[in-house]
């Protein structure tokens, strides 16, 4: 199988004032498998999001290739790629629901975007019932429909940015941190959402986050990141059992024991 997602060495510098540049992203190669789960950790800084914004095309890289869905995806710009056929294919959720929904869009409004934006002619004539379908995957309440972003808890609004993520079934949906700004029960009801989608839709992830009990339920591979490189990459399980790397170890070893079995 070829992977759904390809990047290769793939490096970002930041100009910093003064005539400097901090690499944020260093010589990165990583792919992602049609419907797998894909995590990627590393501590604050290390370039997790840079990372995940270059691989929806949301910013320019320095070096390096990227392939999405069988096309070399690295020489269309940013601007270009907004409008591309491939872009309904991969959508991206970010961290903060309320900064990244248009204050003036009713839910329905807001999930409805993206097919008018980038659906085809035949799609937007049966809009309405895309956006319905996709709130139901996404478990919005249909009496939320006509609310607007500042009216929503912050649960719902991730739910608002899950259904408009789907709206045109994409292949692959890139979360930045998209539960950290929730309550655990709520966190663990998006989670269960997304692996919803997952078995219903065969969609492919890449769920970026710090919190590594999270990354282990849900992640099929991990990318473990430090200062802009990937120190660790393997299944999962292989790597929470068995890791590698020291900075592997040391962010495991700092993963709270809470509700951890005890062995007897
Ligand atoms: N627009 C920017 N201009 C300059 N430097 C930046 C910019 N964005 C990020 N950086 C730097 O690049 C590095 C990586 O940042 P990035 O946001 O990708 O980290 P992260 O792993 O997502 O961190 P966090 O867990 O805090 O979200 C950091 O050193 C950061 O200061
Ligand atoms: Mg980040």
């Amino acid at each position: 199988m070829t992977p759904l997602l390809d990047l290769r060495a793939i490096t970002k510098r930041y100009p910093v004032p003064g005539g400097n540049s901090v690499t944020a992203v260093d010589a990165v190669d990583f792919h992602v498998m049609p419907g797998e789960i894909l995590g990627i950790v590393g501590e604050s800084g290390s370039g997790k999001t840079t990372l995940s914004r270059i691989a929806a095309r949301l910013i320019p890289h320095d070096e390096g290739r990227i392939t999405f869905d069988g096309e070399d995806i690295t020489r269309i710009s940013g601007a270009k790629f907004a409008r591309h056929p491939k872009r309904r294919a991969l959508q991206m959720v970010f961290q903060d629901p309320l900064a990244s929904l248009n204050p003036r869009f009713r839910a329905r409004e807001a999930i409805g975007d993206p097919v008018h934006r980038l659906g085809t002619a035949a799609e937007r004539g049966r809009a309405a019932e895309l956006v319905a379908e996709a709130a139901r995957l996404a478990g919005l309440p249909e009496r939320l429909m006509s609310a607007y972003p500042h009216q929503m808890s912050g649960g719902q609004r991730a739910r608002v940015d899950i259904a408009r993520a789907i709206v045109l079934r994409p292949k692959m949906i890139l979360l930045d941190e998209p539960t950290s700004a929730l309550d655990a029960s709520l966190q663990a009801h998006v989670i269960r959402t997304l692996l919803d989608l997952r078995s219903e839709l065969g969609l492919s992830f890449i769920f970026v986050s710090h919190d590594l009990n999270l990354v282990r339920l849900i992640s099929d591979r991990l990318l473990v990141m430090h200062r802009g490189r990937v120190v660790e990459q393997g299944v999962a399980q292989a790597v929470f059992e068995a890791p590698q790397a020291e900075y592997t170890k040391t962010l495991i070893a700092a993963i709270p024991q809470v509700g951890r079995r005890r062995s007897v």
